[in-house]
């Protein structure tokens, strides 16, 4: 197990529809990997079977060496989705969003509010940290997002 990301023959089958057939891929550590293809072809379905949020019919995936099937704690503590619309309280401030995230990521207060600095930072959203998520552009939302995601590293893995 040297992959980061590893499937092997991977299947989902929703009745009779085959979303992915036999899939089989290696993703290494610091590799930037596109999935493309047209709608319907079961890139939703893999990701999800990534992230522990569905099971496979068949084969095997590996996340991190976790079985995300198995072990969908060990994995969803670990790995980052940030799907192309995300939900914030939009009556909340963008400190506050991530704050709330943060907490449910078992991060001390102090701890969060150090690495949601770094965060807004890195995303470029520092000046407009302390305004509603709900007045944020779709640019904006997607920047909060990624935010979001970083704030999982280096944080408290267990
Ligand atoms: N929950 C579901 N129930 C039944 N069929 C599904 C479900 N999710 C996806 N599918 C089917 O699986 C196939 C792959 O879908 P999906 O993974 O969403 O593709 P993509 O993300 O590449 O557009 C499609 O034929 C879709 O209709
Ligand atoms: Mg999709």
């Amino acid at each position: 197990m040297n992959g980061v990301i590893e499937t092997q023959d991977l299947s989902k089958h929703y009745g009779p529809v085959i979303a992915v057939d036999g899939l089989t891929l290696t993703l290494s550590k610091g590799e930037v990997f596109g999935l493309l293809g047209p709608n319907g072809s079961g890139k939703t379905t893999t990701i999800l079977m990534l992230l522990g949020l569905t099971e496979p019919t068949s084969g095997t995936v590996r996340v991190l060496g976790y079985d995300p099937a198995r072990n969908p704690l060990q994995v969803k503590r670990r790995a980052g989705y940030l799907p192309d619309s995300v939900g914030f309280y939009d009556d909340l401030t963008a400190r506050e969003n991530l704050r709330y995230t943060a907490r449910l990521n078992g991060l001390t207060r102090a701890e969060a509010d150090a690495r949601i600095i770094d965060v807004l930072a890195r995303v470029g959203l520092t000046s407009v940290a302390n305004r509603q998520a709900g007045a944020f552009s779709r640019g904006m939302r997607q920047r909060l997002g990624l935010a979001e995601v970083l704030l999982k590293q280096r944080s408290s893995w267990a």
